[in-house]
Parts: structure tokens; sequence; C-alpha cells
């Protein structure tokens, strides 16, 4: 189970420019009621028992708050991201910091490899899976899971909407993923089928609402609220959900596991800054 997360509150949170089909900024965020959707989040993890780290927010870079996109995570190693998008590369030295101060042995890849951390890269036990397509090149899965010295598959996102891997896949367990099949190429979703135990399918209309965008914490999901329809087959899985309402994030195209990096065993005894992270 998830023992801490890393969160970064929404102090600075906008859509001040368009990267995924999702943006428009003539589509203003509530800031009152983005704090209030991400301070619930949080609350539910403190609930559940997670600690969550707080990376520091920083003016002139909106999509902070989405902590999936700093790094990949394995033991003690992180991968750094390289942002496809100018907009979001200023966030990468921070990220490092960050990581760093969490006591992770941070890895850099190529600058000409886009990779975009735990969006792009999600592991069912202990393989990696890693889409591309949109955001992260395909080039970059090997040199990752070379760092982290684990095993990667690659997947192919074939629409838009669906631009990170963690917007399309969610692994439950080492059997049980929720996916949404018609995100993928027909090559990958076939991989995934042999690949998964059990495939938990998300249609293509509930997976818009970010349905797959979600976050196991031991029995529980957390998600957005279009996981409720869901609800059937993720009891029969095992998983009780627990949907959250994420309007003001899906606005940037982004959902409760965007806004969540899990640290994992990682973490573990590791420094806190009193300060930021007070017990
Ligand atoms: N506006 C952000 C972007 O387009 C949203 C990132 C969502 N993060 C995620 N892990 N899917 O980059």
């Amino acid at each position: 189970m998830t023992a801490a997360v890393l969160m970064c509150r929404p102090d600075f949170f906008g859509i001040e420019y368009e990267i995924n089909p999702w943006m428009h900024v003539a589509v203003k965020v509530d800031h009152a009621l983005a704090a209030e959707q991400w301070d619930a989040l949080h609350r539910t993890y403190v609930d559940l028992g997670v600690r969550v780290e707080l990376a520091a927010p920083v003016s002139g870079l909106p999509d902070m708050v989405f902590t999936a996109n700093a790094a990949v995570l394995w033991d003690d190693r992180a991968v750094l991201s390289n942002f496809h998008h100018a907009e979001r590369q200023g966030e990468e030295a921070h990220w490092r910091a960050e990581l760093e101060r969490l006591g992770f042995d941070v890895h850099e890849l190529p600058r000409s490899l886009s990779f975009e951390g735990a969006g792009d890269a999600l592991f069912v036990g202990d393989q990696l899976f890693c889409g591309y397509g949109f955001r992260t090149d395909r080039e970059s899965h090997r040199p990752v899971a070379r760092i982290l010295d684990v095993d990667v598959v690659s997947l192919e996102l074939v629409d838009p909407r669906f631009y990170h891997l963690d917007t399309c896949f969610c692994p439950l367990d080492a059997d049980n993923v929720l996916a949404a099949p018609d995100a993928f190429a027909p090559d990958s979703i076939r991989v995934i089928r042999e690949l998964v135990p059990n495939l938990i399918e998300v249609p293509v209309d509930v997976a818009a609402g970010f349905a797959c965008n979600a976050m196991p914490l031991g029995r529980h999901l957390l998600s957005s609220l279009t996981i409720s329809q869901m609800e059937a087959p993720l009891a029969a899985a095992g998983y009780t959900t627990i949907p959250l309402p994420m309007g003001e994030f899906l606005k940037a195209g982004g959902g409760v596991r965007c806004l969540s990096l899990p640290l994992g065993a990682a973490e573990r005894g590791r420094a806190r800054d009193p300060e930021r992270n007070p017990e």
C-alpha cells in the first residue's frame, strides 16, 4: 500500500496555455473551488493514513499541481521528467530539488528524449508499463528501464484526450488493471490483454471523466466522480470506490492521479521538512 504521496498546493494553478485538448485559456479556473477540491483529496489521503509530502508551488508554473509528472520512482531512484512542452520545462529543476530533498537518487535522460514521469510510466507488479504517442517518446522507455533496472512494456496512445498513460490505465495491484481499451493502438491493447490477468474495461465516455486517473489505496480506489459508474466491476475485484469532485482540475486535463505522485516504499524514513510537512 502506498505509504506516502507527493502533492503540490494549487496556489498558482490556472489555465495559462493549451497543451492538451482539455485546456482552454478562455475557461477560467474557480480558484476557491480548486482549493476546496484539492483539500478534499488531501484530507482523504490523511484520513486513510497516507503521509502527504508537499512540494512548494511556484508562481508562473500553473501545472506544478500535477506532481505525477515530476518523475518515475522505483526504490530510491527517480528518473526526472523531460517535459515535451516548453511551458512545463521550468518545473524540472524544482522537481529535482524536491526529489533530492525526499532522499531520491535523481537520474536524468538525454535532453533530446521527452519523458513525462509517472504520468506515462506505471508499474503492474514489478513490470513498468510506459505510454508514448503524445508526451513521452518511445525511445525514452529503454533508458528509463535501464536506470531503474526493470522490465518495460511500451504502449501506444492514440486518442489525444488520453495523452498520458495515467488518463486511461490504472494498475490496482499485480493482477487487476482498470483501462480504457479505446485509448490504445490495437497492438498495444492486445499486449495489455496478454499480460494483465484481469483487465477491467472502462467505456471511453466514462474514461473521459478521468475515471482511470485513479489512486488505489489498499482496497479503496480514489478517483473523480465518474468512477461511480465502475462500482460493480470494481466491487467484483474487491475494490470500493471513493469518488471525489475534480471539476476544476479536469479543465487542465488532470484528475486524482495527476495530483498525486506515490512515493511508495522508497520514501521510508526520509528526511522531513518540518516547516512544510509538520507532523
Ligand atoms: N495540464 C497538464 C498537462 O497537460 C495536465 C497534466 C496531467 N497529468 C497527468 N499525470 N496526466 O501537462
